[in-house]
């Protein structure tokens, strides 16, 4: 087994005027070269400050890695030097946020941002980065991609512009790709594009993916592994087939019986978690899922065990919720 990137501990958090908060409390993880890793849960649970703090983007000087490991092809990146991060960056990571048009110059051709990111990344001539630059935009299947390469992103639809977005993290040739919410903001048609754009361009390439969405459904469909997070922690890990058929924690099981199913009995109801994920100020130090569910128990001040429960298997083992 060869890890690309194996996270250790890892803990991030926010300066803010109610003190330091942690959005991200000691978690753990690895994805092997090629595979793919999803990250679920709600909004807010900490998924984003996972991939920020991994490539090092967290909003300084409020946000910072506090603690734990993140070693990525064998380097270690927590408190690495700009210049490393900027060469991981450049070179080893791609990069897709939610929404492109946020990401995207609104003021510059796309053909130019690409050809800027491929000349940046590469030893490429200009004539040679134009060449490229179609070729990417045909790789990820924008039609006439010799025409478009002249458009501004306003004059692309959102599934268009995340295909561009796809074309600019490939112009490093990565091996990790990190896709944060990736297709949240499009129509489900253009959706199931844009995840088999990434798993044709991941087979193709041979890239690992870190897949992050608040959708189990797109998890089932693209993913090797899932990391399920509550509330800035992992409270469970597992290969994604041995987690549908058999969701250990709570909280899984909650998400698991949200999503609609065409075979659901007529008449049973869509079942899902009552209440919502605690601010983050006031999180307790033991079990958050029995916070959420308000249970007043041991297991709110002391922090389940997060163990290994074999099968590959990782589950925080809350006595109230498994
Ligand atoms: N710049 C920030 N300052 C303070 N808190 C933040 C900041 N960014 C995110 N957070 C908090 O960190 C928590 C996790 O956020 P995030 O990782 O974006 O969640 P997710 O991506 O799972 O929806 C949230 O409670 C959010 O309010
Ligand atoms: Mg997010």
């Amino acid at each position: 087994m060869s890890n690309l990137l194996e996270i250790e501990n890892l803990e991030s958090g926010f300066d803010t005027e109610r003190g330091l908060v942690m959005a991200v409390d000691g978690i753990s993880f690895e994805l092997e070269k090629g595979r793919t890793l999803g990250i679920v849960g709600e909004s807010g649970c900490g998924k984003t400050v996972t991939a920020m703090s991994i490539v090092d983007l967290l909003p300084k000087p409020a946000g910072r890695v506090r603690g734990g490991s993140i070693r990525f092809m064998d380097r270690e990146l927590r408190d690495a030097e700009p210049e490393v991060m900027y060469d991981v960056r450049g070179n080893d990571v791609g990069v897709i946020f939610q929404e492109p048009m946020a990401a995207l110059n609104p003021v510059q051709r796309v053909g130019r941002q690409i050809i800027e990111s491929l000349l940046l990344h590469r030893d490429l001539t200009k004539t040679e980065a134009l060449r490229k630059a179609v070729e990417l935009l045909d790789a990820v299947g924008i039609p006439s991609p010799d025409m478009r390469i002249s458009d501004y992103p306003h004059q692309l639809s959102g599934g268009m512009r995340q295909r561009v977005m796809i074309a600019i993290a490939l112009c490093c040739n990565p091996d990790l790709l990190i896709a944060d919410e990736p297709t949240t903001a499009l129509d489900v048609t253009v959706q199931a594009q844009i995840l088999d754009l990434m798993s044709e361009m991941q087979k193709e390439r041979g890239m690992a993916t870190l897949l992050i969405t608040h959708d189990l459904g797109v998890i089932a469909e693209q993913c090797d592994e899932v990391v399920v997070m509550y509330a800035g922690r992992i409270v469970e890990r597992a290969p994604v087939k041995e987690l549908f058929a058999e969701p250990r924690h709570a909280y899984t099981k909650g998400l698991l019986s949200s999503i609609p199913r065409l075979s659901n009995e007529r008449k049973s109801e869509l079942r899902t978690i009552p209440g919502q994920v605690a601010s983050i100020q006031d999180f307790v130090s033991g079990c958050r899922f029995c916070q959420r569910m308000g249970r007043d128990v041991d297991s709110l001040t002391e922090r389940p065990a997060y163990e290994e429960i074999g099968g590959g298997r990782f589950l925080e083992t809350c006595p109230e919720c498994t």
